[in-house]
């Protein structure tokens, strides 16, 4: 399926895997890619640009396609120093960065005058105006069901992309409540040329996360996701849990009193220990409500294939059939 975004980053499927922290590390984003998708490495997750070098020279090592890094720009305790994350990024020649939480004009022009294509990723339409603006390639428009930070408008995708596609020049993608074939083919109905998944990528066998984590998104229901930090106007939507009720329960009690510090046990450092250890009721990890349609665990060449498959029969029977 050729489309404006499989043009633009060089790939075979229009299908992109979100920054995900502690999950983007160079296995899954070097299969996703190898797959004919774009895969992403998380540049936060490894912090430093030493760190990042090393990830990107072992996704290098993986596949010899077009791969990018995400860039996320987030209210954080320590600042991490974007800057020298930026030169690892061109010093190492990738060539797509996937930018998202504040508008990346800092960063843009650097990454531009290494030729590199950037994609970021906003949850409205005038944030996505924003981008287009300051001169980014593409978007990708992350609707309100999205694992991770749906900003704090409240707007689904099928109103969103819609939208974005009216007023739009540049390119964009769904972000958000993507899984399968029709995930992929009703995006390209209402305007994108193509779609972005975090969650259905984090129940692949390449994912490097703890079989736990799997599970858990394969045992979960679309019922089963919950908004957290929306007084701190840094919503969140992760999957329940203990940690989870504990927080909202806080929030509930403390109101608009409430700091991030009230929280910090259930927010702040606790990917590793989820990720890595399978620690699944320790704190709060992002989960999109997609995960009522994550039903296996396949390897990521298993899911692409398995979507673009779907996507033509979609396409060639049953649409043309309603067309008929
Ligand atoms: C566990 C997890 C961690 C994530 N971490 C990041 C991140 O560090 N930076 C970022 O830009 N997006 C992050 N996201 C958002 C994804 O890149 C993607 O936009 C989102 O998952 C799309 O929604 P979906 O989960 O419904 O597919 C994360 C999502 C998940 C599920």
């Amino acid at each position: 399926m050729k489309t404006k975004i499989t043009e633009m980053f060089g790939i075979e499927h229009p299908i992109i895997q979100g920054g995900m922290h502690y999950v983007g590390f160079a296995e899954l984003a070097a299969a996703v890619s190898n797959a004919g998708g774009l895969g992403i490495i998380t540049g936060l997750t490894q912090g430093t640009p030493e760190k990042l070098a090393n990830e990107i020279a072992r996704c290098k090592d993986m596949t010899d396609k077009p791969f990018g890094v995400n860039l996320t720009f987030l209210p954080s305790l320590a600042q991490p120093d974007y800057p020298g994350l930026v030169k690892t990024i061109i010093e190492g020649g990738v060539k797509v960065v996937e930018t998202a939480g504040r508008n990346p004009a800092e960063v843009l022009p650097h990454l531009k005058d290494a030729g590199i294509k950037v994609i970021h990723k906003c949850t409205s339409v005038r944030h996505s105006l924003k981008a287009q603006q300051i001169g980014c390639d593409a978007v990708s428009v992350d609707g309100f069901e999205c694992g991770g930070h749906p900003g704090e408008d409240d707007i689904p995708n099928f109103i969103l992309l819609p939208r974005a596609a009216d007023e739009l020049e540049i390119p964009f993608v769904a972000s958000g409540g993507m899984a399968d074939a029709r995930s992929l083919v009703a995006a390209m109905a209402l305007g994108a040329e193509g779609m972005n998944m975090g969650t259905r990528f984090i129940a692949t066998q390449e994912a490097p996360v703890h079989e736990n984590v799997k599970h858990a998104i394969v045992a979960a229901s679309e019922l089963d996701t919950r908004l957290v930090m929306r007084p701190l106007r840094n919503t969140e939507r992760v999957l329940n849990n203990d940690a989870v009720q504990r927080l909202l329960e806080k929030e509930a009690a403390l109101g608009k009193d409430i700091q991030f510090d009230d929280i910090k046990e259930e927010v702040a450092g606790v990917y590793p220990k989820i990720m890595m250890e399978g620690d699944m009721e320790i704190g709060a990890w992002s989960c999109g409500m997609v995960a009522g349609l994550v039903n296996d665990i396949p390897t990521c060449q298993e899911l692409i294939s398995r979507i673009m498959t779907e996507a033509e029969d979609i396409i060639r029977q049953r649409l043309a059939r309603v067309g008929a």
